[in-house]
């Protein structure tokens, strides 16, 4: 199929554009669209038929359950058997934005939405143009993020474009995503409520409101037995390439450890590069060094985080050594990512 691709303005996007993708939607087809997160890559989510075309296009496993996202907070009550006062809390505070709240779900929810659990996923999203495309769509969208299973998240476009080109109706271009990493996911069908992916909403926003919050293992842990988001089992956000990451006192000791693996795989005719920040860059030698940002700004190395994990794949590196950030506040959510990607390798 051919797959029409159209840019808004992010502000002040065309409605007719919108217009056009929420008909497809409607009638059953997909379209991938911004929201500050990353893209998503949405159907009508009271439509069985139309999500499991989301799950074709992705490659993705059928056992891994779909975010609803909405612009109206009307649709929880249809979506959800029961709203705790957790959820009510999270709502209040943090939407719209990029929180995503597990419920107990209603039977409108279509089993390929839910994956066969008995709960549902919603969203809210902050995004101008994912807002007024869901308003316009009058549904619940479900949306993944819109990259080829496996592959990192898309945060532009044209990263959405070169997975799944030919195999979606339309792509809204809207331009680079503010956050750049998927949104908090919260769980609060439990006594207390439980973290399964962090994101730019922190734990410590959450406990501040909520009081206790639960992490659940799957976030640290790559052998998780039964992770409560199927999705977290799986080895996401990942390039191409083999990632490594370097832990050390102090940056000289990384980079003395990085110079050395570098020089290592070098001999070996391994072609390796180097995913660092601004101010380190000059620490190493070799010639594919890729910058997330400046090492004290975790929102800059958020957003630019998987553009730089795909660069690498389109530079045909075979491994990349990468740098960490603390796993606090926002650096949570990187370090959860990062940990993915490497398959939750450390030297
Ligand atoms: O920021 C985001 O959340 C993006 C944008 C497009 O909104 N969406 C996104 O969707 O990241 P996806 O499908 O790539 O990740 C959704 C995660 C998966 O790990 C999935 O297993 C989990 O949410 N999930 C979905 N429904 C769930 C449920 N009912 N219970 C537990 N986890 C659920
Ligand atoms: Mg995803």
């Amino acid at each position: 199929m051919d797959t029409l691709i159209k840019k808004v303005d992010a502000e002040n996007p065309d409605e007719s554009v919108l217009k056009e993708a929420a008909e497809i939607i409607r009638a059953g087809g997909l379209v991938a669209f911004p929201t500050e997160t990353v893209y998503g890559l949405g159907a009508n989510g009271l439509d069985g038929e139309a999500c499991k075309r989301i799950y074709e296009a992705k490659g993705r496993p059928s056992d891994n359950p779909l975010i609803l996202h909405i612009s109206d907070r009307k649709w929880v009550g249809r979506l959800a058997r029961e709203i705790p006062p957790a959820g009510e809390i999270i709502m209040e505070k943090f939407w719209p934005g990029p929180v995503t709240i597990v419920f107990k779900k209603t039977d409108i929810v279509p089993d390929s939405v839910s994956g066969g659990l008995d709960t549902v996923a919603v969203r809210f999203p902050v995004n101008t143009v994912a807002m007024r495309f869901l308003a316009l769509c009058d549904v619940p969208v479900a949306a993944p993020s819109a990259n080829s299973s496996g592959k990192p998240s898309p945060t532009r476009a044209s990263h959405v474009e070169f997975d799944l080109s030919g195999k979606i109706d339309m792509i809204i271009d809207g331009g680079a995503c503010e956050f750049g990493l998927e949104s908090t996911i919260v769980d609060v069908t439990e006594d207390i409520p439980v973290l399964l992916r962090p994101g730019a909403v922190t734990f410590e926003m959450l406990t501040e409101v909520l009081g206790e919050v639960r992490v659940d293992e799957a976030v640290f842990s790559g052998n998780a037995e039964k992770p409560k988001a199927p999705g977290m089992k799986y080895k996401h956000y990942s390039p191409l390439a083999e990632v490594i990451l370097v832990d050390g006192k102090d940056s000289e000791e990384i980079s003395r450890k990085i110079n050395a693996l570098l020089e290592k795989d070098n001999e070996e005719g391994i072609k390796s590069g180097v995913l660092t920040f601004d101010e380190r860059a000059g620490n190493y030698q070799c010639e594919n060094i890729l910058r997330m940002g400046s090492e004290n700004d975790f929102k800059e190395i958020g957003a630019n985080l998987f553009k730089m994990l795909r660069k690498f794949d389109y530079m045909n590196v075979d491994r990349v050594y990468c740098e960490t950030v603390p796993a606090e506040g926002e650096g949570f959510a990187i370090m959860n990512r990062l940990f993915k990607a490497a398959g939750f390798r450390t030297v």
